[in-house]
Formats: C-alpha cells, sequence, structure tokens
C-alpha cells in the first residue's frame, strides 16, 4: 500500500540551473500537494508530459528524496522517519540508475541478492523464475556492457526484483523498448498484480496506461488534475478514449499555468 499525503517537493536551483530553464526564480516547485493512494493488488500509473513531476514523486515515495512538504506511507511506513524498513519493502527502477556495465546479469542478481541479505538457494530460485520470464538465460554471463537496450532493460527489471518486494514503483519501465519486449514487461507487471503486490508506474504512453493500470492519476505542472480509474477519467472529461481525456485536461491546466 502506497499513500501519498499532500505531497510538495521544491528544488533549489543552481545559477547554471536557472539559465538552462530561463527562469529568474531559484527555486522549482516540481511537485505540488499530490495526494494518492495505490493498493496491493492495483497498479497505479502516473501520466504527464516531460518535466511534469512524474519521477521526482516516485522518487520520494522510494526515500531516494525527502518531500518538502507532505507525508508518504508505504505498507504504513513513513518514508522520512522509517526510510530503512521501507527500503526492505520496495523495488525502485529508474532509467537512470544503470547495471554496472562489466558485471553479467548473473553476478548483479546474485550480488544484489546477497545484499539483501538472502541464502544461496532463495537466489538462485528467484533467479531462475524470473531469468526464465525475461528470457535472460541465454544472455546471463555476458558482461552487460554487450547487451541491447531492452537486454539491458530486462536484466535490470529482474534484479529490481530479486527480493520479491510487496511495492514495486517503476519509473517508465517500457521506455526505448520494441512492443514486444514491452509485451513481456507490462504482463510481469500484471502478474505482480494478482500476487497482490502493489505495483505504481509512470508511462508518457496512453495505451498502455489504458491497458495496464487499474487507476490513473495524470499530472501537469507538477499538480495532479484528475485520478481514477480509465471509466472514470473518461466520463468525467465526455471523451471516448485517454488520449482525448488528457488533451481536454492538458488544455484546461496548461492555461491555468500561463
Ligand atoms: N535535481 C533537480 N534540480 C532542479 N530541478 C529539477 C531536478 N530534478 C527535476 N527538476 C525539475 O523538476 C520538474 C519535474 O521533473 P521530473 O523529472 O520529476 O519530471 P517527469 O514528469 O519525470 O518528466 P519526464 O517525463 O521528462 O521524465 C522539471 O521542471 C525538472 O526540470
Ligand atoms: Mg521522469
Amino acid at each position: 500500500m502506497i499513500v501519498v499525503n499532500n505531497l510538495t517537493k521544491v528544488y533549489k536551483l543552481s545559477k547554471k540551473q536557472m539559465m538552462e530553464q530561463r527562469t529568474k526564480k531559484n527555486i522549482k516547485r516540481a511537485v505540488n500537494e499530490l495526494s494518492l493512494t495505490a493498493k496491493p493488488g492495483e497498479i497505479y500509473g502516473l501520466l504527464g508530459p516531460n518535466g511534469a513531476g512524474k519521477t521526482t514523486a516516485l522518487r520520494c515515495i522510494a526515500t531516494l528524496l525527502k518531500p518538502t512538504q507532505g507525508d508518504i506511507k508505504v505498507c504504513e511506513f513513513d518514508t522520512v522517519k522509517d526510510s530503512e524498513k521501507v527500503r526492505k519493502k520496495i523495488c525502485f527502477l529508474t532509467n537512470e540508475i544503470k547495471l554496472d556495465p562489466q558485471f553479467s546479469p548473473k553476478y548483479m542478481f546474485n550480488f544484489f541478492g546477497k545484499l539483501h541479505g538472502q541464502d544461496d538457494k532463495t537466489i538462485q530460485e528467484r533467479r531462475e523464475k524470473l531469468f526464465n520470464y525475461f528470457g535472460i538465460k541465454e544472455f546471463e554471463d555476458k558482461k552487460i556492457e554487450e547487451l541491447s537496450t531492452g537486454m539491458k532493460q530486462k536484466a535490470s527489471i529482474a534484479v529490481s526484483l530479486v527480493h520479491d518486494p510487496d511495492v514495486v514503483i517503476f519509473d517508465e519501465p517500457t521506455n526505448g523498448l520494441d512492443i514486444v519486449t514491452a509485451r513481456n514487461v507490462t504482463d510481469y507487471l500484471k502478474l505482480l498484480k494478482k500476487e497482490g503486490k502493489t505495483v505504481i508506474i509512470s508511462t508518457h504512453i496512453m495505451s498502455e496506461a489504458e491497458k495496464l493500470c487499474d487507476k490513473i492519476g495524470i499530472i501537469i505542472n507538477g499538480n495532479k488534475v484528475i485520478d481514477g480509474s480509465l471509466e472514470d477519467i473518461l466520463s468525467s472529461t465526455h471523451t471516448e478514449d485517454l488520449e482525448d481525456a488528457f488533451f481536454e485536461l492538458y488544455k484546461l491546466h496548461n492555461k491555468e499555468e500561463a
């Protein structure tokens, strides 16, 4: 279970960042009073344009960043006060964290299994299950640097799941993947959901959110403008599909900001 309560995250900007972002303000409110709940057996999708605040929100949930305001509970533990306990319950995947290119998927899997305090037998069983599922076995001994983007992403996903976490936090899990590999990953997320895990992902891909997510939260300029099931979102925006709903909301809320 993830409960985000009024999360605000403000970054301080360096002079260089102010120049790059063409702003005179030395702060950036990346997430503004965001509240959401993701339950066990549910996939929650954060949908939003570039710079909306999706990665920032997920980093706060994963204890990598401290909220400026508000609080987050993961499996009833506070992500600031009980961050160690939260870390044991979660896995976090972002396309900016890479596996060490010098080592193989098998080596990395075993390494992270030991880091999580698992015994050799458990590690081997988990590895068999995940490597078979993602088709990693045939390249499990190759160096990460020799692998394609899709192979690397599959290996990263498998390694992140080594400790069988209750809460799965994936930032754009299918980014850069071909349609076959992307399906492989989304099917696995459905399996995790069936096992009763709590899953939260971010995505730009409308069809992915439509097909995969039980609940969708749309963020624009750090503000959650709507959340609910696909049906809820379509009926409250009077639209036929998520893309149309997204553009309706974008027109409305991007204007407010300007
Ligand atoms: N470390 C940082 N310091 C300053 N500003 C930051 C930092 N990280 C992100 N930002 C800014 O905060 C805002 C939200 O960024 P974030 O990465 O959370 O968006 P996102 O929704 O994940 O975007 P994308 O779809 O491009 O991944 C952006 O304006 C970004 O420039
Ligand atoms: Mg992002």
